[in-house]
């Protein structure tokens, strides 16, 4: 079999935030195809790095009183720590504020504007004039247009889901210094992504899974549009060649990132770059990312590349989203969980095996249900592996001076295992990690039984079975050497501890070659359970690092944000000053929520029908991402009485209930105390 020859990489992590679980599932997905390549003698160049440029981090710099130079700085240094925390092998892992990456960036520009792929046409954006900066859509807020909810975000409302453009928001105001946005006109550069239309149609089919490379079908329907890659000063990116005060979008050079990094590894390793980024290259070129930037590397990415004379991604692998207990990621649940947080409390590799038990070639989301995670850790690595090893390695080391037997008994046990390993191998190259698992696990199944049946305990009591007992325990032995070297890619450092403890170096390709008439060392534990305190304890520090948070940095989310929960919540500045008669004007009343149920056409809506007192009214809540209609029946709360009413596609919304929070699982209904009578009005 030829040595393969590839170039690994994860998706860039935002310099504007700290890793977390979500940020994981990516790493330690790529993590595991790496080792388990190089498991297999394949050459595998594994790179990621910082994505640093960008509106948020100049904000959130500017917020904390620092450069972004500065701030990017201390961000690589506690996501370095994170990475290494969860035993990801990186080779280099770097940042795209770096000289390679502004090289790279400026030759692939001009090679595309040689090649007249690059157009410049004025438009208008909305500017923040106190801040003298044009405001990404993410940095507007205002009344969404069409359903009338406060403090929605520039490009859609959260309530009811409408998409728009910043302009089109009502009251609109700038999440930087407050100050109402105006309009003002701006030359941009763009790429001619519709001249690549083609191409993309046909490689999106082979670098990606046919299920996927059709829902694209869509984008291509609705057709390709050209792409802006300039912003204007003041922007923390590099500059674009040839301009005054234009800077690439962050977008343009963050993938680019992946060749910078591979570069600065290359320079200092003597590894001959070009043969991995040319037109013809034989290696291959594998990049992990998750659902949300699908199209910037299956549309943006290798078009700039095919549009520059770079060979473009073998195949792009899509997973999906961590959710936490069922549901998305929540601060104030605690279960928007830090990777330092977790380091904490917890082992690298439970999270690690935990994923892996769970994870396919597919972008499903992925559940961490943490009762399902203590449970599944504990019964599988050391109830069903590490047991294995724990209960027969005393026999051997105190009553045969730690020799094996000189054979394997159960032939039929031993060939299963070898029958099994090629499809072991051929899920993990799959990145069918799950399946791997469940095999692993249906042979560590098979071992316990042989153990169980022979019970070498028993034996132990009979001077005459001593050498069933060396062969049972020999046995046994052999069985979890084989686990422990399949589970290699996934549980790095107890594969580390085993090989200590077998006294051999266990290779992936020979796992099942049987150890015989072979001195082991004395066994030490190699995992610890959990203790489900340990996961309520990461729980509620990340409740605090919530506080933390909020209190230390006002800044705002990311300019493509892609979930509300992704970074810390946002500071929104106070609306304008009023008097006590803009107040009088809103009238609101107690009311009791007498019934309540999900609108199944509507995302967010609940429908509520409310006793007033002295009257009954109907009214759609976007609550439903936050709570049960069978939870609230019965609940007190607070409505706004004298809005006017509106017709929904649904029926008539009379008046609107008041709660607090950022949208998502955080809705949080006001409530009063239980002996305010009804229709009573809030002053
Ligand atoms: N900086 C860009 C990527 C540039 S790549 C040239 C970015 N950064 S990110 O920090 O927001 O996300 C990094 C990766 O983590 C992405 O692949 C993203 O899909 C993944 N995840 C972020 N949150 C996640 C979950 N909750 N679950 C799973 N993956 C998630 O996007
Ligand atoms: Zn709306």
């Amino acid at each position: 079999m030829s040595k393969r020859s590839m170039l690994v990489t994860s998706a860039l992590p935002y310099a504007n935030g700290p890793i977390h679980l979500g940020h994981m599932l990516e790493h330690i997905q790529s993590d595991i195809f790496v080792r388990f390549e190089r498991a297999m003698g394949n050459e595998v160049y594994y790179v990621c790095a910082d994505d640093c440029h960008g509106t948020p981090v100049m904000i959130k710099a500017q917020a904390q009183g620092k450069t972004p130079e500065q701030l990017i700085e201390e961000v690589g240094v506690s996501h370095r720590a994170d990475i290494k925390g969860f035993l990801i092998n990186y080779d280099n892992y770097y940042r795209t504020h770096s000289p390679e990456n502004q090289f790279f960036s400026q030759d692939i520009y001009l090679k595309l504007r040689e090649r007249g792929y690059i157009f410049t046409k004025t438009i208008s954006q909305l500017y923040d004039p106190v801040k003298n900066m044009f405001l990404p859509d993410r940095f507007v807020k205002g009344t969404c247009p069409r359903c009338g909810a406060k403090d929605q975000y520039g490009d859609n409302c959260e309530v009811c889901s409408a998409t728009y453009n910043p302009t089109d928001l009502k009251d609109a105001y700038s999440t930087v210094s407050g100050a109402k946005p105006v309009l003002k006109e701006s030359e941009h550069y763009f790429f001619d992504l519709p001249k690549f239309t083609e191409f993309l149609h046909d490689y999106v089919k082979q670098a990606l899974p046919p299920e996927m490379a059709n829902k694209l079908e869509e984008w291509f329907a609705q057709g390709l549009k050209p792409w802006d890659l300039s912003r204007d000063a003041p922007y923390f990116g590099f500059p674009i060649p040839d301009t005054k005060d234009k800077f690439f979008y962050v977008w343009l050079d963050a993938p680019i990132g992946y060749m910078a990094s591979f570069k600065n590894y290359c320079d200092k390793q003597g590894i001959d770059f070009d043969a991995f980024w040319k037109v013809d290259s034989d290696k291959e070129l594998y990049h992990f990312i998750g659902k949300d930037i699908l199209y910037f590397h299956s549309l943006f990415w290798p078009a700039t590349l095919k549009g520059s004379g770079y060979r473009q991604p073998s195949k792009i692998f899509v997973h999906g989203y961590v959710t936490v207990n069922g549901a998305k990621m929540s601060k104030s649940k605690g279960t928007f969980i830090q990777a330092s947080t977790y380091l904490k409390h917890l082992q690298p590799e439970c999270l690690r095996y935990y994923f892996a038990s769970k994870l396919n070639a597919q972008s499903v989301d992925l559940d961490l249900s943490l009762d399902d995670f203590v449970a599944k850790v504990n019964s599988d690595i050391v109830g069903k592996v590490v047991n294995l090893a724990s209960r027969s390695a005393g026999f051997i080391v105190k009553r045969f001076d730690g020799m094996l037997g000189d054979k394997l008994v159960d032939e039929a046990l031993a060939q299963k295992f070898t029958d099994t390993a090629p499809l072991i191998s051929q899920a993990y190259d799959e990145r069918n990690y799950a399946e791997a698992i469940r095999l692993i696990m249906m042979l560590a199944d098979e071992a316990n039984r042989f153990v169980d049946s022979h019970a070498p305990w028993v034996l132990a009591k009979d001077e005459s079975k001593h050498e069933e007992l060396q062969q049972v325990c020999t046995q046994a032995l052999n069985c979890f050497k084989a686990l422990i070297t399949f589970l290699s890619p996934v549980l790095p450092n107890v594969y580390a501890a085993s090989q200590e403890f077998l006294n051999d170096k266990l290779d992936f390709l020979s796992a099942t070659t049987p150890l015989t008439n072979h001195k082991i060392n004395k066994f030490k534990p190699l995992f610890a359970r959990i203790d489900p305190k340990d996961v309520e304890a990461m729980i509620e520090d990340s409740k605090q690092d919530l506080k933390a948070a909020t209190s230390a940095a006002p800044a705002p989310t990311t300019e493509n944000a892609k979930s509300a929960d992704s970074a810390p919540t946002d500071y929104i500045p106070l609306a304008p000053e009023i008097t006590i008669d803009d107040f009088v004007k809103l009238d609101l009343r107690v009311a009791q929520i007498i019934k309540a149920e999900a609108v199944p056409e509507a995302r967010k809506l609940l429908r509520l029908e409310l006793d007033l007192g002295f009257e009954k009214r109907q009214v759609f809540a976007g609550i439903k991402s936050a709570y049960k209609p069978e939870d609230i029946v019965g609940r007190k709360v607070i409505v706004v009485a004298n809005l006017k009413p509106r017709q929904m596609k649904f029926g008539l919304s009379q008046g609107m209930v008041m709660a607090a929070g950022e949208g998502g699982s955080d809705i949080f209904l006001l409530s009063v105390d239980d002996k305010a009578p009804l229709g009573s009005k809030v002053h």
